[in-house]
């Protein structure tokens, strides 16, 4: 489960603070698919970030489970990062100079599997998002929704508990948009696990169990689609 209790968070700007954020409560069971949906700038990103422990809040609570995220050290953040929590970005952020297996595997050979181990589970994530014959190319040799795909399977190959998902689709067309958002959709119901999207599409909020409006930081309505 992740619970947030009152988080805001400023960007301090000289005069002009910027509240991103400002006083969310919010409680995410475990297993649930969530969508946190808003018009570009309303704080999904710096949400993300929060619910991701790659960022702290100026004020406020951040629970995963037991544990409350924003009084860790760095390095216990990083630590429960690697186990806990998977992200995708818009963006794909895959590594130019390392194949598509390579980039699935590296979350494993930082934790430090043993390469058979890792090659294993590569090749079972390289099936389940349907790039077996992939495997074996450079980023710039996939589509855009093929590096989406991958950068999915590296999410999930440590099998976390969490996977947020940041405009996952913002760079895709409708067909290769649909493919990551029903892959999405598959790792929720079978994986059980815990689905974070942020979008500003309504169509892709709609897989979600749950919408949660956003408006300049704060939580505006929530819809069950
Ligand atoms: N590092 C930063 N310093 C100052 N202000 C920031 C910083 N990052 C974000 N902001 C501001 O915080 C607000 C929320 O930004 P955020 O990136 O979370 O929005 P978003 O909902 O993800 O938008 P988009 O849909 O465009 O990705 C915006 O007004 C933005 O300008
Ligand atoms: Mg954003």
């Amino acid at each position: 489960m992740i619970r947030l209790e009152q988080v805001t968070r400023v960007y301090p700007l000289g005069g002009a603070d910027v509240r991103a954020i400002d006083g969310i409560s919010l409680t995410i069971p475990t297993g649930e698919f969530v969508a946190l949906m808003g018009p570009s700038g309303c704080g999904k990103t710096t949400l993300i970030n929060l619910i991701g422990a790659i960022d702290r809040p100026t004020s406020g609570g951040v629970w995963l489970d037991e544990e409350r995220l924003d009084l860790l050290s760095d390095d216990r953040l990083t630590r429960l990062r690697r186990t806990n929590i998977g992200i995708v970005y818009q963006f794909f952020n895959l590594l130019p100079t390392l194949s598509a297996s390579e980039n699935i595997g590296l979350p494993l050979l930082l934790y430090g599997l043993p390469a058979r181990e890792i090659a294993a589970r590569v090749a079972r994530q390289l099936e389940q998002v349907g790039l077996a014959h992939r495997a074996h190319h450079w980023p710039h040799e996939l589509s855009g929704g093929e590096q989406q795909r991958v950068a999915i399977a590296r999410a999930i190959v440590a099998e976390p508990r969490v996977v947020l998902a940041d405009e996952p689709t913002g760079n895709l067309d409708s067909v290769a948009g649909g493919a990551v958002l029903e892959l999405l959709q598959r790792l929720n119901r079978e994986g059980r696990q815990t689905i974070v999207l942020a979008t500003h599409s309504a169509e892709a909020a709609r897989r979600a169990g749950r919408i949660v409006h956003l408006r300049d930081g704060k939580v505006e309505g929530v819809e069950r689609p």
